[in-house]
């Protein structure tokens, strides 16, 4: 599957702007993980750009999201390393393990984008230009600033290799490079 066709996927099944631009962020970072590791940043985007494909239809039933990602995509021909990454992404919920790294990747990736675009909306211009990334490494530590981002999985960053501080700043610039399409 290739980028254009991934995104028709995503326009039909993500109406929802937020959530889309949710998964342009994740893979946004997605790519730049996989250059800083010397992975393939075409695959590592794909799992970015597919892993939420079916938020809206499992609206919250934990227990199956991720698996109704894998039947959608499964006849289409993806690779299963990012069918299985884009089920380990709710690995607690399926009980499965992240194992590759680009499981790994996938989980602290598309975790830090919700961190660092709540970083940039408490800024006067709301914008990513404006975000450091010494403020989401601060907004870490504060529980109650956006309390949904699972912090833990952020820091999964360290599993592979990538201190904190340097997975925000790959974050960060990864996400200003798109500014645009992700609106902020
Ligand atoms: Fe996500």
């Amino acid at each position: 599957m290739d980028r254009a066709a991934a995104l028709a996927l995503l326009n039909e099944h993500c109406p929802d702007q937020r959530l889309a631009r949710h998964c342009l962020a994740a893979e946004a970072v997605l790519m730049a993980l996989a250059r800083r590791l010397g992975q393939d940043p075409g695959l590592w985007g794909l799992a970015g750009l597919l892993h939420d494909l079916d938020y809206d239809q499992t609206a919250g039933d934990m227990a199956s999201h991720g698996r109704l990602t894998r039947r959608m995509l499964e006849p289409l021909g993806v690779p299963a390393e990012i069918l299985k990454a884009i089920e380990a992404h709710n690995a607690e919920n399926l009980g499965l393990t992240r194992d590759t790294p680009l499981d790994i990747a996938l989980t602290c990736g598309e975790t830090i984008t919700g961190l660092v675009m709540a970083t940039a909306m408490v800024y006067p211009d709301k914008k990513l230009a404006s975000v450091k990334p010494g403020s989401v490494v601060k907004r870490m530590k504060e529980k109650a600033f956006a309390a949904s981002v699972n912090r833990g999985h952020i820091l999964l960053c360290q599993d592979l290799g990538i201190p904190l501080n340097d997975f925000a700043a790959l974050a960060v610039s990864a996400m200003q490079e798109i500014s645009d399409e992700l609106g902020l």
